[in-house]
């Protein structure tokens, strides 16, 4: 519902345990999910995080892969996974590494602050259509070939647009690519095919979105976004399937706001307040390490965001992080372009440009450990969520109160 990072992967493993699939349908290893089991930490970036519940997971068409960090995260799983990959999903090669970084740097033209996983260069040569699919990458034959009519025009840009040196040849690309391809071959699927005929056959089917709304590539903060569709929306263009036999959209926030890269953020702290909150909440980035921005929880963002998603419900969390504080503000209006507005302003000029309208609730102090259903909260905590609802027209059904599967409140 914001800019990503809100506690997808331990939602989705909680909702993982009812379903008999879940599914990625957009983004790559930009995305870094935390799921936490006893004593043990799982972080995916690539894997959908289903497969800690043992589900038979999906890596649809719109997801792209980099193969050396999806053989490692299936190595590093260690036990059997039940692993299905769309061969239409499109593959990250390292000139597109490469090329992130490049235009991140001097020469580029905007600095996004992306993760430098060759995102944003991979899916420009899917729309471009010289993309390598998953398809070819298991195919040594098709991979050389997409290769020869590919790969001097990257090595051209690296060197000669950018001036520097590239650390591979089309040789040394074949070969541990080819390799990587016969490592993945076994887990080819049609994804698309085999979701719709599950979801015909009433099979519960879990989507789990990448990213943020915020980040999405037309309906975010353009250009400080990333290069999918991580919006509800995205998944029937990612997996291949129909608008019909989807039961619920959940939207995934935190109970504040953080941002990881540029961009505007209207409800941002700066100063002590930004340090104490990213202590608190432990907001560094699971895929970069980059300290996240971080500020109060905003209505507007979350307005366009249930609107656009369509999220019939939502889970919020990291509730927990939000005890201690004296006073609580929560981001009501903008006042953008000289109008007050409810809705996260199209412009990203606008919106960087936003002053906020703030409504101040009184701190709480729960206990997280005493705290086993709803009912627990202090009336404080109570308030806070029921202005939100109603702001929203949308129930909160789930609060998570910290890493624990057991520290989840259903409401
Ligand atoms: P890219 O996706 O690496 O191209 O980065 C584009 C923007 O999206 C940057 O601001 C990144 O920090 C941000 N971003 C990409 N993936 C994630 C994510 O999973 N969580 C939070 N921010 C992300
Ligand atoms: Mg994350």
């Amino acid at each position: 519902m914001q800019w990503g990072d809100e506690g997808k992967g331990k939602v989705t493993d909680y909702f993982g345990e009812k379903s008999d699939y879940v599914v990625r349908y957009q983004g790559g290893n930009n995305a870094g999910h935390t799921v936490a089991v006893g004593e043990k930490v799982f972080k995916f970036h690539l894997l959908p995080s289903g497969v800690v519940q043992g589900k038979r997971c999906c890596i649809g068409a719109g997801v792209i892969i980099d193969p050396r960090v999806l053989a490692k995260e299936i190595d590093d799983f260690g036990t059997k996974l039940d692993l299905v990959i769309d061969p239409r999903a499109h593959i990250i090669m390292p000139y597109h590494v490469a090329l992130d970084l490049l235009g991140e740097g001097k020469k580029g033209e905007v600095k996004i602050g992306t993760t430098g996983r060759g995102i944003g260069p991979c899916y420009a040569d899917r729309a471009a259509r010289i993309g390598v699919r998953f398809e070819e990458l298991i195919d040594k034959q098709k991979l050389s070939e997409k290769l020869d009519k590919v790969f001097p025009l990257k090595l051209a840009i690296i060197e000669k647009v950018y001036e520097a040196q590239a650390p591979f040849t089309k040789e040394s690309i074949l070969e541990e690519y080819g390799a990587l391809g016969e490592k993945l071959k076994p887990y080819f699927g049609d994804v698309s095919l085999e979701i719709c005929k599950a979801l015909d056959s009433n099979k519960k089917v879990l989507f789990e979105g990448a990213q943020g709304m915020f980040l999405d590539n037309d309906f975010g903060t353009y250009p400080f976004v990333t290069s999918s569709h991580p919006i509800a929306g995205g998944a029937f263009v990612g997996v291949g399937m129909g608008i019909k036999n989807i039961n619920k959209i959940i939207g995934v926030s935190k109970a504040y706001t953080t941002r990881v890269g540029d961009g505007p953020f209207p409800t941002e702290l700066f100063g002590k307040e930004s340090d104490d909150l990213r202590a608190k909440g432990n907001e560094f980035g699971t895929t970069t390490g980059r300290p996240r921005r971080v500020g109060w929880l905003d209505l507007n963002v979350l307005r366009t965001a249930v609107r656009i998603n369509g999220a019939s419900e939502i889970a919020l969390t990291k509730l927990d992080v939000l005890n201690g504080l004296l006073k609580i503000k929560l981001g009501v209006a903008y006042n953008a372009n000289g109008k007050r507005t409810e809705e996260f302003p199209i412009s990203t000029a606008d919106a960087a440009k936003a002053t906020v309208e703030y409504k101040e609730f009184p701190g709480f102090n729960f206990d997280p450990a005493k705290i086993k259903s709803k009912n627990d909260f202090p009336k404080e905590v109570k308030d806070y969520l029921a202005f939100i609802e109603r702001s929203l027209g949308t129930k909160i059904i789930m609060i998570s109160i910290g890493p624990e599967r057991t520290q989840t409140i259903l409401m």
